[in-house]
């Protein structure tokens, strides 16, 4: 069999950022489409098969919502259902996978885990989360920020609490392609790995502990919850010494006036965030989970309709 050349989604690196900007600008044609009823059928016919090892709500929702509306079908292959429960080797499961369908969603743990299906899986494979990064969402985040408040190049974003989650971690890396400045400010031992922070642009990545000193007249502030699927065990040690970096109305009002508060959900009110702050004026949760679906639609397009101009079933 000769190897097909596909592009993969595994982290926000792996496109360019012409390429991130093309998606925004289709991103936002496919929003207006939504707004004015306007059918888009550019998946017709084509297949995304979904493979989740994590719990999900948005990423399920958004992925499945965005296929069926572009024409296309979708699969849910529960692991738990499936042969991979049994013990069928991943690289297998990613082969057969390859032969069915046009394009794959997998949220799991190790990153080793989606890269390894990726090498075996001969269509795109886009990573709906893992524990090194959350690229689709990150990618969303950035579109939402340029939506309310101009391109984020020269931005200051600033995120406060567990800053080494898969959350953090992507917005470290996203700096290297979007010139924006990023402050995290976590306690010790919560901010991401030196070789994450060494992907992003030098010096736009800057490690603080005081949630203040992050925040002043930034125009973006982001939380994620203090314990990401995965550390259940360590909940009781993660409220206790992330318990001084909750977002409240008094460190919002640190950060500019305009500044957006953006979280990727599911949200503890009252643990990283007030229920004031979340639900109030400067929140744009919604708008943010909104719009996974116009993101992941541009996304979806791009990867799958570009893979099929090189991809002829005779290569085989
Ligand atoms: N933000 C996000 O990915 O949400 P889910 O875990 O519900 O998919
Ligand atoms: N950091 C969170 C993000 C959930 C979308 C987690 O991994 O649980």
């Amino acid at each position: 069999m000769t190897t097909v050349k596909k592009r993969d989604f595994l982290k926000f690196t792996d496109l360019s950022l012409d390429e991130h900007l093309g998606l925004f600008r289709r991103a936002a044609q496919l929003k207006e489409a939504r707004r004015q009823h306007r059918v888009v059928r550019t998946m017709a016919g084509r297949t995304l098969t979904m493979i989740f090892e994590k719990a999900s709500t948005r990423t399920r929702l958004s992925f499945e919502a965005a296929m069926l509306q572009l024409g296309g079908s979708c699969i849910d292959l529960s692991a738990q259902n499936s042969q991979m429960s049994r013990g069928e080797p991943l690289a297998d499961t990613a082969r057969v996978t390859g032969r069915y369908c046009d394009v794959v969603m997998m949220r799991t743990s190790a990153d080793a885990r989606i890269e390894e299906f990726a090498v075996h899986c001969e269509v795109p494979v886009i990573n709906g989360l893992t524990d090194g990064g959350h690229p689709v969402q990150i990618l969303t985040d950035l579109f939402t920020i340029e939506e309310k408040l101009g391109p984020v190049k020269g931005k200051t974003l600033a995120f406060v609490g567990d800053t080494g989650s898969n959350m953090g971690r992507s917005f470290s890396r996203a700096t290297s392609l979007f010139g924006f400045k990023l402050r995290l400010a976590s306690p010790e031992g919560y901010h991401p790995p030196s070789e994450v922070v060494e992907e992003g642009a030098p010096g736009a990545v800057q490690l603080l502990r005081d949630p203040k000193e992050a925040v002043r007249d930034a125009d973006v502030v982001i939380t994620d919850v203090w314990t990401s699927m995965g550390q259940e065990a360590e909940s009781a040690k993660r409220l206790k010494e992330l318990s001084s970096y909750q977002v409240t109305p008094e460190l919002m009002k640190l950060a500019a006036p305009h500044a957006l508060f953006l979280h990727c959900l599911p949200a503890h009110r009252e643990e990283e965030v007030t229920a004031s702050v979340i639900d109030g004026p400067q929140s744009v949760v919604w708008d943010e989970a909104e719009n996974r679906l116009h993101v992941q639609k541009a996304l979806l397009e791009y990867l799958v309709l570009e893979n099929e101009e090189r991809w002829s079933y005779g290569a085989r």
